[in-house]
């Protein structure tokens, strides 16, 4: 699958066939994990997966009880250990380069259960305090964020996204145009304009 693709067209699922996942999807899932980029080479990344039934219940009812997401057949708690990353970064290792870390693994993993075919979503509303009751999680380690997997059954439409011209800006934040370069362009744009041109001259 093409790189473009998988970026495109991988949205968040809520809806899950009922069907295991075999364990292979679920390491590959994690093993792309893994190969982020990190602050420092930390990789305070830890992942707890979960397939219990009555644990799962539980994590759903400590996640605003989203009862949806209890027909996905995994849970995978992402967790960031702080305990190097803080001694090597301070304050901002532990605040933002441990979560940054996190959430670059976490996008790494939705792609690549998305080549794989499999359905995910990623959860962030959660009460952390239960979670880490559940999952026995030590006092230094923080769970950031549950991606469910499974086979997907959604077929709801999914949000669009901004136009880049909302959220680009030239030289200095606010400054929506660029005086140099004209327009912003997608490369696919630049190459239909382009074969366009061509079109147009061969007709002469
Ligand atoms: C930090 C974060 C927290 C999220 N928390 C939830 C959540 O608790 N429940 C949920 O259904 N989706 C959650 N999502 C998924 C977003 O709602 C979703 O990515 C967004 O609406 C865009 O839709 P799309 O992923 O289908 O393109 C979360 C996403 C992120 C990045």
């Amino acid at each position: 699958m093409e790189l473009d693709q998988v970026l495109k067209e991988v949205r968040s699922v809520r809806k899950f066939k009922k069907l295991d996942v075999p364990w292979y999807l679920v390491s590959e899932c994690l093993d792309a994990a893994t190969y982020a980029p990190n602050a420092g080479n930390t990789q305070n990344w830890r992942f707890i997966v979960v397939r219990d039934l009555s644990k799962r219940e539980a994590i759903v009812k400590a996640c605003e009880d989203q009862k949806w997401l209890l027909n996905a057949p995994v849970l995978i708690v992402v967790c960031s250990d702080v305990d190097k990353i803080s001694k090597m970064f301070g304050v901002r290792g532990e605040a933002l380069y441990a979560v940054q870390n996190c959430a670059a693994a976490i996008q790494n993993m939705l792609l690549k259960a998305y080549e794989l075919g499999l359905g995910s979503v990623w959860i962030g509303a959660f009460d952390e305090i239960i979670i880490k009751q559940i999952l026995e999680i030590k006092p230094e380690v923080r769970p950031q964020a549950i991606i469910a997997l499974g086979f997907s059954d959604d077929h709801e439409k999914k949000p669009k996204r901004e136009e880049l011209n909302n959220v680009v800006f030239f030289e200095k934040y606010g400054d929506k145009e660029d005086k140099k370069r004209r327009k912003f362009l997608p490369i696919k744009d630049i190459l239909k304009e382009k074969l366009n041109k061509l079109v147009v001259e061969k007709k002469k």
